[in-house]
């Protein structure tokens, strides 16, 4: 466990305070119970039940086809295991788009259905009604800002935004915007580190960065990345802290290799 996991249920508040006290706040994904039991327990502040499960779990090119009922299917299992961490739900593409009502009624689902402690969506101005809707009724939200991946086909591929003075300016006011609207944090992925910096600055809410600089008052990767689990592409902003893929593969040889040669079961494993 690290030197954080002792500390009380992580809150809105406990993640203000970080940001007021400039401790950095730890963020990570996680889609099933066994995982994110490992994750509560080391002690991470908040864990993202992401819509990158349909590209890292359900096996999709794009987060595009992720549905409410997958989204609230794996966030169900995630609240079932966390003790301390605080949940917060990603919600899919279309889910908050299509009318303020119906954002808020999907993220009344995400809190009363699948035990969620907060919402994260995508946008800025964009969304910012349906922003003031929801966090006014009480649900804790988390924006998104830089590369929004459900934007995919109009931002043409998954590139680092803001790069010039006009989408840099667009992305300052986007941030101001959604602090304003209620929002108690905001991920900012693939942003040039200075802007990120100036962001998180410039608010009084805490950003959450993803290949982002360390300049964010927080850091998000998805588990199956920093673990090494997810082959199919890393982008430059993971790092690999283990390599389970490695261990994964030797531990499901040998154990083909035991059945094969009547080794496995021994006698300690038979009744
Ligand atoms: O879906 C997700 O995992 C995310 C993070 C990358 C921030 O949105």
């Amino acid at each position: 466990m690290s030197k954080q996991g002792k500390i009380n249920k992580i809150t809105t508040f406990s993640i203000q305070k970080m940001k007021t006290e400039g401790e950095k706040i730890s963020m990570l994904t996680a889609y099933d119970y066994s995982t994110a039991v490992l994750v509560d327990e080391a002690g991470v502040d908040l864990i993202l039940v992401g819509d990158s499960l349909g590209m890292v779990i359900l096996g999709y090119d794009s987060t595009l086809p992720v549905t409410m009922e997958d989204m609230i299917h794996h966030t169900k299992t995630v609240s079932r295991a966390a003790k301390r961490a605080m949940v917060i739900g990603d919600m899919p593409f279309m889910s908050y788009q299509i009318s303020v009502e119906e954002a808020l009624r999907n993220a009344g689902r995400f809190m009363k259905e699948a035990g969620a402690h907060g919402v994260k969506l995508e946008g800025g101005r964009e969304v910012a009604e349906a922003v003031m809707k929801i966090t006014s009724s009480g649900i804790p939200l988390m924006g998104h800002l830089g590369l929004t991946p459900q934007s995919v086909h109009q931002l043409g591929g998954y590139k680092v935004q803001g790069k010039d003075d006009k989408t840099a300016k667009r992305m300052i006011e986007d941030a101001r915007i959604l602090e304003e609207a209620g929002a108690f944090s905001i991920v900012l992925e693939c942003v040039p580190a200075p802007l990120a910096g100036e962001i998180s600055r410039s608010l009084t809410i805490p950003t959450i960065g993803i290949g982002a600089g360390v300049e964010c008052d927080g850091q998000v990767l998805v588990v199956n990345d920093m673990l090494g689990i997810f082959e199919k592409f890393t982008p430059k902003f993971v790092k690999k802290y283990a390599k389970l893929n490695i261990d994964i593969r030797a531990a499901i040889g040998q154990y083909i290799d035991e059945v094969k040669d009547s080794k496995f079961p021994g006698e300690e494993h038979s009744f």
